[in-house]
């Protein structure tokens, strides 16, 4: 297994350019089985994710075509099968995101239940309550969801028992091609749900009300090809602009969305960090100071992202005074906090809060990473340590930054990557 080494200690200088979102273009790839003609998807990440999402279509017979330029052209009028199998769930999650257009576009589709993760339990039960109430057959059999409809799926009105995002975009995608109107309430307001529906627009789908909490879908006959590009990834931009915060550095993020980072800057400002901002850019200068602790609390959007919460507990550990980080959106999103005392910062998790008293510096060791964004976050440890650090497993940091080491060492970081 690959590992990243790194010296820290460095403040990071410099610009780097943001990739497009990965948890946008997951569902947008997803997306293109509800129409037979090709749809374009263009400024897509180059991340272990996007290549599982193209092999489990390509598994059920769907063709795509890789261009040059970030992008690719999926077709799913080669369908063969409906069969999402559990080797590719199980690598990721996201694979949920077929069984709605699956369902809605040919009337079946058999998707392998994801298990629990690292980081907690995450059941899809609302998914399925909310294609059932559109009229879906599902049970759940040898450890295989099967969901079949004899005619079109009915819109129907969904209330979200809790706000999901995966499930927001499942639902929304189904509805497209449903009989009639779906309303779906307590809907994720999240920018990549935003992002889904403007691509489903461009193909043909009848949405409004995206980006607030009711999103109406009328479905439509059918939906035709379309050509879209993927918004920049939110979290990548936040996560280098933490880097450099927790480092003293000076950086400037390109074609990246100032407008949907508002909670995430407004605590880099709390944390000291000066900030300027573009239609496309963000800069940061900490000034060479050290940040000052924050606390912040993780919730659905437009309130602090989950995403984000590792990030910003490891800016904490070297940060003046004490921050109290409390996750509310997962039940287990705590692991980076062990290894990062034992890096010698000084974290409690008590119930579902971290208090973290700030140290002038970490000390390097090696750590392991248990999940995406807790592997970025023992990066940003790393980079504020003293010695050398080395993270193990960082096959989940491949699956959702881009180059992360080509990145950081243009910002003048010393990390590279040592093969297995
Ligand atoms: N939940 C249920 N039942 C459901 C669905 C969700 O109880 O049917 C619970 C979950 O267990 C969780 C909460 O609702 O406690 C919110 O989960 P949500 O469904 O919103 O998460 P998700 O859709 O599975 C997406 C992102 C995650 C991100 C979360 C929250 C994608 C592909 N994944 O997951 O991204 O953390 O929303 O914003 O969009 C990551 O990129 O590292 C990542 C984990």
């Amino acid at each position: 297994m690959d590992k990243l080494e790194i010296h820290g200690g460095i403040p990071l200088k410099g610009e780097i350019r943001i990739a497009g979102a990965k948890n946008s273009a997951l569902p947008i790839m997803a997306s293109t089985l509800l129409t037979t003609d090709t749809v374009k998807v263009g400024n897509l990440p180059h991340l272990y994710d996007i290549t599982t999402m193209l092999e489990l279509l390509g598994c059920m017979g769907v063709e795509s075509i890789v261009g040059e330029k970030l992008g690719v052209e999926i077709n799913s009028g080669t369908i063969r099968h409906f069969n999402a199998p559990y080797e590719l769930v199980k690598t990721m999650r996201a694979s949920i995101l077929v069984l709605g257009p699956m369902l809605a576009h040919f009337g079946e589709a058999e998707v392998a239940l994801p298990g629990g993760c690292a980081i907690g339990s995450r059941p899809v039960n609302l998914h399925l309550a909310a294609l059932k109430k559109m009229g879906a057959d599902i049970t759940v059999e040898n450890g295989y969801i099967k969901a079949r409809t004899k005619n079109r799926l009915k819109g129907a009105h969904i209330f979200m028992d809790l706000v999901t995002v995966t499930g927001t975009e499942n639902v929304m995608m189904a509805a497209c091609l449903a009989d009639g109107v779906t309303i779906i309430e307590n809907a994720a307001r999240e920018p990549e749900v935003v992002d889904l529906a403007c691509c489903l627009r461009s193909m043909g789908a009848d949405i409004s009300g995206e980006g607030t909490d009711t999103i109406t879908v009328r479905g439509v006959e059918r939906l035709h090809g379309s050509e879209y590009s993927v918004m920049p990834d939110r979290i990548e931009t936040g996560t280098y602009l933490i880097a450099v915060a927790a480092t003293r550095g000076k950086i400037k993020v390109k074609d990246t969305r100032p407008n949907i980072l508002e909670a995430v800057l407004s605590k880099l400002e709390e944390a000291g960090a000066h900030i300027d901002i573009g239609k496309d850019w963000i800069a940061l200068d900490m000034k060479g100071n050290r940040p000052k602790a924050v606390s912040l609390t993780t919730a659905p959007y437009p309130a602090f992202p989950t995403d984000m919460q590792a990030q910003f507990t490891a800016l904490n550990a070297v940060a003046e005074g004490i921050g109290m980080i409390t996750e509310t959106v997962f039940e287990n999103r705590f692991m980076h906090v062990h290894e990062m005392n034992r890096m010698g910062a000084d974290m409690k998790v008590e119930g579902n809060t971290v208090v973290v008293n700030g140290k002038e510096i970490l000390k390097g060791a090696p750590v392991m990473a248990t999940d995406l964004r807790a592997s970025a976050s023992l990066i940003i440890a790393g980079l504020m340590s003293e010695n050398q650090t080395t993270v193990d497993r960082i096959y989940h940091i491949d699956r959702g930054y881009e180059c992360i080491e080509e990145k950081l060492q243009l910002l003048g970081a010393k990390i590279k990557r040592l093969p297995s």
